[in-house]
């Protein structure tokens, strides 16, 4: 497991704490995005790479189900913000995703990995994924929202739009591609993730 200098690992900490790292709804919210994002991948591929037509028998239906699955790829975490209680065990754990401390700062200057961790759930780097992958799925979204004409712009705007999309295709792919080798190096925060023993 992703650990600090001084070898405190993740996995202690959870099992110390008696709780399981992420709670039922995190990881309802967790595997319900990234299918959302693997049907988004795999059907942006199919239309991005004009090597790949040949498999797209209809390409209306390709486009209409990638519009389908981005419109839902942020709704669990929306959904869960918007209903849980302010001061709801989701909500602060939510939030410990997005809280930088000075520390956190200081890392995002200086990146190594011996100073990474600063106690609690998260090291920075993860703090920085979480925050990327909001982000960019905000910017996806609204990019495919102009692409798609949810909203109207000028075919000048469009194009930007495109060009972003492309260019977020390819950077949220290396990320991704960089999350799942963290999960494969890390196994244990694979079962954290799933069914915590
Ligand atoms: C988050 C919500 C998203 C929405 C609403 C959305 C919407 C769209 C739309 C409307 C198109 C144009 C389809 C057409 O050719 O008519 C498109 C294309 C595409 N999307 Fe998305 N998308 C989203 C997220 C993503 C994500 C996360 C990825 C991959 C990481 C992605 C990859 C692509 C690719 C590669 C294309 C083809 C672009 C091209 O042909 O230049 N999209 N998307
Ligand atoms: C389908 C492939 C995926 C697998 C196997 C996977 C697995 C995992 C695991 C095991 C963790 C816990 C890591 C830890 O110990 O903290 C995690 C965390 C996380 N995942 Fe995924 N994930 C996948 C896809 C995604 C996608 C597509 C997104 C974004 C939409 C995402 C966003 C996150 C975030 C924000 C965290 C918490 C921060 C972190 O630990 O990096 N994951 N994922």
């Amino acid at each position: 497991m992703i650990g600090d200098a001084n070898g405190v690992s993740l996995d202690t900490l959870s099992a110390s704490s008696n709780e399981p790292r992420f709670i039922i709804t995190e990881r309802l919210i967790h595997w319900s995005s990234a299918l959302c994002f693997l049907v988004l991948l795999f059907t942006g591929s199919l239309l991005y790479f004009p090597s790949l037509a040949p498999l797209i028998g209809n390409r209306a239906l390709i486009v209409e189900i990638h519009i389908y699955a981005g419109f839902l790829v942020l709704l669990p975490l929306l959904l869960a913000v918007i209903y849980s209680p302010s001061h709801s065990e989701l909500r602060r754990r939510l939030s410990e995703l997005a809280s930088w401390s000075a520390s956190d700062r200081a890392w995002l200057k200086h990146p190594t990995k011996a100073s990474w961790y600063h106690g609690g759930r998260f090291n920075s780097g993860q703090k920085l994924n979480g925050a990327f992958f909001l982000s960019s799925l905000i910017a996806m979204l609204l990019s495919g929202l102009v692409m798609g004409l949810y909203i109207p712009l000028p075919l000048s705007d469009r194009q930007g739009a495109t060009f972003l999309h492309d260019f977020g295709f390819y950077i949220m792919t290396i990320v991704f591609l960089g999350h799942l080798l963290m999960v494969i190096r890390h196994r244990g925060s694979f079962s954290q993730m799933t069914f915590p023993r």
